[in-house]
């Protein structure tokens, strides 16, 4: 683990505008930096850079945070990862915790793997380019395949002579431990006779190194440049510590940043078919080299996107054994689309034979959502077999289940019932058995929302001012939690004479402290989900240092408060450009506005629960009347309900409690 002096270091050292400079183009705007969004094309600047709070805010996005967050949105790193590239760009050195000897000779193992590793892509791809043999065999192979130069670059290609063991020679000469090359397979060692010999695994191969979403070397596929039916035509770095098939896809690393720029991501079978969708002009693009799709692969795309568009080769059992594959990606929550290409072709060959152009009409105009293609597909086979479509009916309504949003299945069930031509309640009781197996049921039966639209059109005003108070409760909290100011008591007592008085008292206090005890007494809950869990945070902070760090906010682990702080904090920033006066007039008076502002918060924000409160008493109350007209003779009463007397007397308490808000807030005014 790297220790916290480090990153405390790195934290103090790096600058935001610095390092965001290296991927966006940013220009001065007053004290701020503006640009265009790296995570949308736009035309207007709408990405800003603030050097003073060291934040960042992109607008289309709604993304935004410290230096530390927009490395790990934009260039996908980890933490550590981030930190790590931060501390090499300031040359900073880390320290890490102390580790068991046995934790560090399993991280030195693993590094030196990645170190051989680097050096085979290196070594390969040299060979491929500066070698005699290398051109001649190698190069002249991908360029018959119309791989160009650029690309040949951009995926590290190479190629490893087809001689024994020229490769593992070279590496054990330049000092690399044969144990190594052995564990990540670039040698074969057969042992026995007077001593071991080593041979090279991909030699006369073309190399295609694999790496994972940060750029490290994890492994090779190596493919033979014969069409020679018995040897294999790709081979693969068997599993190691480093190289698990089931958890990479290849082309992530290359694709990672146009896949959450698009918004979606194409998943083909092939290194090759990777490699051509590149050439084309289209980047988004992973493949599962030749595998069944596993939930680690699902997961590494759900990282960058929620949308995942899966490309079948044509021929009829390739599609068929993907579909189970695609019931995987709707468990993750998954929007999948599905493209079919004409018999006899891949990705790879259709991109070939086809413009930039016609390539990307052809998958904007066949892709369709999966389930419609999956029920197109199996009523083409099951036709007017009943026995078959009943399976199929199974099938897909099995299918749909896997999607673990309610109302998504809903919409796919009514869909289906249409194209299929079966009701809708057939699918339902389907549907319902599935869920109950998988211990899901709930969520079927409450189905129909009864008076639910009426409820929230009633309190929606009430709703948006609450919103909008939480919103300044959490605005004066990042501007000025940790700055300690007099606040005001009034205490009632008696003169001497015995006639009630009212006196101010003054004491210090934070205000976070004066806002945490305020909500604290009422027990008022944040209604906003992601007000609520920034607040807390800053609670969780103040009751761990005393202080609030908006560094620790925006680079919450939650995207969606980071987000919400920024912008609270870029609203603040714009509005202090333009109206620098102000700022200056508010700098020197900031301890007398500062109380008012803290306490008047607080009193609205009671006000409005109050209103709140009275409003759904006096609903209830109506319903209550109603529900009483409707059962009259009935004589049935039930126990929980509150009596008319109750009701009036809590509508009672609370218009007091609001008279006496009423009250103060003026006092403070
Ligand atoms: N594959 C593999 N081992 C094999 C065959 C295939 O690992 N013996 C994997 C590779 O990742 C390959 C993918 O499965 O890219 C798809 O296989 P295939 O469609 O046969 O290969 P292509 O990608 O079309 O390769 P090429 O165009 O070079 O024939
Ligand atoms: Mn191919």
């Amino acid at each position: 683990m790297i220790t916290k002096q480090t990153i405390d270091q790195v934290f103090e050292t790096a600058r935001l505008e610095e390092v965001i400079g290296e991927f966006v183009q940013l220009k001065k705007a007053g004290s701020n930096f503006k640009g265009l969004s790296p995570f949308v094309d736009e035309k207007t600047p709408s990405f800003m850079v603030s050097p003073v709070k060291q934040i960042w805010k992109d607008f289309s996005t709604g993304k935004g945070g410290n230096v530390i967050s927009f490395l790990m949105e934009h260039e996908h790193f980890s933490y550590p990862e981030a930190i790590r590239w931060l501390a090499k760009k300031y040359n900073i050195d880390i320290e890490e915790t102390e580790q068991s000897d046995e934790q560090k000779q399993q991280i030195n193992e693993r590094e030196s793997m990645f170190l051989v590793s680097k050096f085979a892509k290196d070594y390969f791809h040299d060979v491929l380019l500066n070698t005699q043999k290398g051109r001649a065999i190698g190069l002249s192979y991908f360029k018959e395949r119309g791989f160009r130069e650029d690309t040949i670059e951009k995926f590290d290609l190479g190629y490893c002579k087809d001689e024994w063991d020229n490769f593992t020679k070279t590496a054990l000469d330049k000092g690399y431990d044969i144990k190594y090359l052995k564990s990540t397979g670039l040698t074969i060692v057969k042992e026995g006779g007077e001593r071991d010999r080593m041979f090279d695994r991909f030699k006369g191969r073309v190399m295609f190194p694999i790496h994972s979403m940060s750029g490290r070397i994890l492994g090779f596929g190596g493919r033979i440049l014969t069409n020679d039916k018995k040897a294999a035509k790709y081979l693969n770095s068997p599993e190691s510590d480093i190289y698990h098939k089931s958890k990479i896809l290849y082309g992530i690393y290359q694709a990672k940043k146009e896949i959450s720029k698009e918004d979606n991501c194409y998943l083909v079978e092939g290194y090759t078919d990777v490699i051509s969708f590149h050439q084309s002009g289209i980047e988004n693009v992973v493949a599962s080299s030749g595998t069944a799709l596993t939930p680690e692969q699902i997961r590494l795309v759900n990282r960058l996107t929620n949308n995942i568009t899966v490309l079948f080769d044509g021929d009829a059992a390739g599609v068929r054994a993907s579909l189970r594959g695609i019931d995987l990606i709707l468990e993750q929550g998954m929007n999948v689309r599905v493209v079919a290409f004409p018999e006899g072709e891949d990705p790879d060959s259709f991109a070939k034979a086809h413009s930039d152009a016609e390539l990307k009409a052809y998958l904007s105009e066949n892709s369709q959502d999966f389930i419609n293609f999956k029920v197109s597909l199996l009523l083409e086979e099951a036709k007017d077999d009943p026995v078959k479509k009943a399976g199929l009916i199974r099938d897909i309504v099995t299918s749909i289940s896997k999607i673990p949003d309610g109302i998504q299945r809903e919409v796919y069930l009514q869909e289906c019932s249409r194209i299929m031509d079966i009701s809708e309640r057939v699918l339902f009781s389907e549907l319902a058995q599935l869920l109950n197996k998988s211990g899901r049921s709930s969520e079927v039966t409450k189905k129909e929302p009864v008076l639910k639209p009426v409820k929230e059109k009633a309190t929606k005003s009430k709703v948006d001012s609450l919103l909008l108070l939480e919103k300044e409760i959490i605005r004066i909290l990042l501007l000025y939690g940790n700055e300690e100011v007099a606040f005001i008591n009034w205490v009632h007592g008696q003169d001497k004479r015995g006639r009630p008085t009212l006196e101010k008292e003054e004491y210090m206090n934070t205000v976070s402290n004066e806002l945490y005890l305020n909500l604290q007494e009422d027990e008022i809950e944040f209604s906003n989900d992601i007000f609520r869990v920034v607040y807390y945070e800053i609670i969780h902070q103040i009751n761990q240092d005393e202080k609030i760090s908006i560094n620790r906010l925006v680079s919450n682990e939650n995207p969606e408060v980071a987000s919400a702080v920024t912008t609270i904090l870029m609203d603040e920033e714009k509005y202090q450009l333009s109206d620098w006066t102000r700022k200056e007039i508010f700098v020197t008076e900031t301890s007398k506005i500062l109380p008012k502002l803290v306490t008047d918060a607080i009193l609205n924000l009671r006000r409005v629960l109050i209103e709140k409160k009275l409003t759904t008493i006096v609903q209830e109350g109506l319903a209550m009347q109603e529900q009483a007209n409707q059962e009259e003779g009935l004589g049935s009463e039930t126990a929980e309900k509150k009596s008319p007397n109750e009701l009036k007397e809590e509508v009672m308490n609370y218009l007091e409690l609001k008279k006496l808000l009423y009250e103060k807030l003026s006092r403070v005014v």
